[in-house]
């Protein structure tokens, strides 16, 4: 039989790929971004209750009504923005499911969607499976700072969606007040849709503020914010997360939505609803985190490679150029295999795989993987 694939160009990523390596090496396995500790003993209890309770059928098709009241609490609470929990508010498989499901939603035939690089890498084949049309914008090491006219030039009549992701992966860099206020300058009063990825929001270093899509009333009104439950309370595995937009929007997500998935687990989005209403469950989160930040970066700060410190999200780039001119694809398997430590290599996420030098390391890690990982980039 001959298979003539929609995803040509879509081969074992890079993850597969060092997670393998990582298991064939014993190597301490800081590549792919989950933690390696576990969830609140709380959450699963919570879970476990609502099983016990019957709560194993389908959940209602935009999610459990009470977690979508949390979800709108939370929203108002951080950022004094309103979503209405009945028409607003969808909760999904992930934030890999929400984005998928945005995309099948609005992007037809050549319709042209605007992506940053390095980005993550469920937009583009997402993008190419409804025959649209990915325009890049690449962001340039180590700052990834935005050049707004560039965006501006990329702007034709085809661009249908653009895509941003604040805090953002791989870089750790974080989108300013400045740069929401000049996306929303761009989009004002065009038929712009955009997809704000933010599934690292409680996760904000330094005192640093999110500056989410929905603070900002032009963009508001024509953006799907999506958040994911397994960033933020350890539970990757369990494939939760939602989206927020305004009513329009959010009726012609849930049209595909219903046929895609129809609906996400139920027991979990029981949890979810309780577990929610304890601020510190999501609040306290940045402090965890730049702890095991800076117990990563002091370790290896007399090592060879040099950094800037993430400001969000759980990665840390580092710059080996002055270690090795190897491409960074080979640089991290060997680090692999002879050094016994797993990385990714950030031109999978850029446009031409542009080799920027740069590698991502994962910090979501216990204290004592972490040490044991500083310890052997100290020696490289
Ligand atoms: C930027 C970004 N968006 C979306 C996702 C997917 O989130 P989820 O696991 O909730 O599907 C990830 C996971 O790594 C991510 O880093």
């Amino acid at each position: 039989m001959q298979i003539n694939s929609k995803l040509p160009s879509v081969k074992t990523t890079i993850f597969t790929i060092m997670n393998t390596l990582a298991k064939e090496h014993n190597a301490i396995n800081l590549s792919q971004g989950f933690p390696d500790f576990d969830t609140d003993s709380k959450l699963i209890d919570l879970v476990t209750k609502a099983m016990h309770s019957g709560y194993n059928q389908y959940a209602p098709m935009a999610g459990v009504l009470t977690l979508r009241e949390q979800i709108a609490n939370k929203i108002d609470g951080l950022y004094g923005v309103k979503y209405h929990p009945d028409t607003e508010i969808t909760v999904t498989v992930g934030a890999t499911q929400a984005i998928f499901t945005i995309i099948a939603s609005f992007i037809r035939k050549d319709d042209e969607v605007i992506i940053f690089k390095p980005a993550y890498d469920c937009y583009e084949p997402a993008i190419e499976l409804h025959n649209g049309k990915p325009i890049y914008v690449q962001l340039k090491a180590p700052t990834y700072k935005i050049n707004w006219q560039e965006v501006k030039e990329k702007i034709t009549s085809k661009t249908k969606m653009i895509i941003i992701n604040t805090p953002h992966n791989p870089s750790g860099f974080l989108w300013s007040n400045m740069d929401m206020l000049a996306l929303e300058k761009l989009v004002k009063d065009t038929n712009i849709i955009v997809l704000s990825d933010e599934v690292y929001e409680h996760i904000i270093f330094d005192n640093l503020k999110h500056h989410s899509a929905c603070k900002y009333s032009y963009l508001k009104e024509r953006t799907f914010v999506v958040g994911s439950f397994g960033k933020t309370f350890h539970n990757t595995g369990w494939k939760m997360g939602y989206c927020a937009a305004p009513a329009n929007l959010m009726n012609e997500f849930r049209k595909v939505h219903q046929f895609n998935v129809f609906c996400a687990n139920h027991p979990m989005q029981i949890a979810f609803a309780e577990y929610l209403k304890v601020e510190s469950h999501f609040k306290n989160l940045s402090q965890f985190y730049q702890d095991k930040r800076d117990l990563f970066l002091n370790k290896i700060k007399d090592s060879r490679f040099k950094f800037t410190p993430s400001k969000g999200t759980y990665f840390q780039l580092l710059d080996y150029s002055a270690i090795s001119d190897e491409g960074d694809v080979d640089f991290v398997k060997r680090l692999a295999i002879e050094y016994k430590i797993a990385a990714i290599p950030v031109s999978v996420f850029n446009s031409d795989n542009m080799d920027q030098k740069m590698i991502r390391f994962c910090f979501a890690k216990k204290n004592e993987t972490l040490k044991k990982a500083t310890y052997i980039l100290t020696k490289i």
